[in-house]
């Protein structure tokens, strides 16, 4: 079965002046997803923000709420985030000691379990875990600031990655995360990406128009 394109707009690109009305923009627009990345300043360089914002935002939009943590040792906080109204938390492979252990953490608060890989770590090393999650996010830039460039190289993860889903009978999500562009979104799509995060590309002077656009997009593919 073909999966569902989505768009996720990742919040770390809007106007937090009006934060309000980005957040109905993307809604409006048609976005699937809210796309929020928390940063710790160790297992990135930058840092983002956390729960409180997570739980005000919460009270403002009935999107749901993609979680992505950027942050060592992410188990310390699963059931913050989950109670702070995540929907999906995806975490890294490469902060976490046990992964298995966060995916139950997950789990017992009732949130969609997501998996993800920076650049440098090969498919290979995340493929056991496939079938646990309902979500590998594939980064196509080093995480930590938005409005890098999409490294083309990490798309041959995402290949492996659909080849090995299609393989396997799973119904795991597979979604691409940095420098997402509208004209370049074909590339994660033909190499078998169905969740796009973009953040620069969406967010801006004309939030709704760019969500709408993406959205269009997705819905003739
Ligand atoms: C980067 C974040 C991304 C980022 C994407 O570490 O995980 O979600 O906001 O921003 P763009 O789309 O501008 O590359
Ligand atoms: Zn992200």
């Amino acid at each position: 079965m073909k999966p569902e394109l989505k768009l996720a707009p990742s919040m770390l690109s809007a106007d937090f002046t009006c934060l309000g009305k980005e957040l109905a923009d993307v809604k409006n627009g048609g976005a699937h997803y809210l796309h929020i990345d928390v940063m710790d300043g160790l297992f990135v360089p930058s840092i983002s923000f956390g729960m409180p914002v997570i739980k005000s935002i919460r009270k403002a939009t009935d999107m749901f709420f993609d979680v992505h943590l950027m942050i060592i040792d992410p188990i310390r906080y699963i059931k913050e985030f989950a109670e702070s109204g995540a929907d999906l938390i995806t975490f890294h492979l490469e902060a976490a000691e046990d992964p298995q252990a966060v995916i139950d953490e997950i789990r017992k608060y009732n949130c969609k379990v997501g998996i993800s890989i920076k650049p440098k770590t090969p498919f290979e090393d995340v493929a056991p875990f496939m079938d646990k999650v309902d979500m590998l996010l594939v980064m196509t830039v080093e995480p930590g600031f938005g409005g890098q460039k999409m490294m083309p190289e990490t798309l041959d993860k995402v290949r492996a990655a659909r080849d090995f889903v299609t393989e396997k009978g799973l119904t795991t999500d597979i979604q691409v995360d940095g420098g997402v562009k509208f004209d370049n979104i074909g590339l994660p799509l033909e190499a078998g990406a169905n969740i796009f995060v973009a953040g620069s590309a969406v967010f801006g002077p004309d939030t709704l128009g760019e969500t709408k656009r993406f959205c269009e997009y997705l819905s003739q593919h």
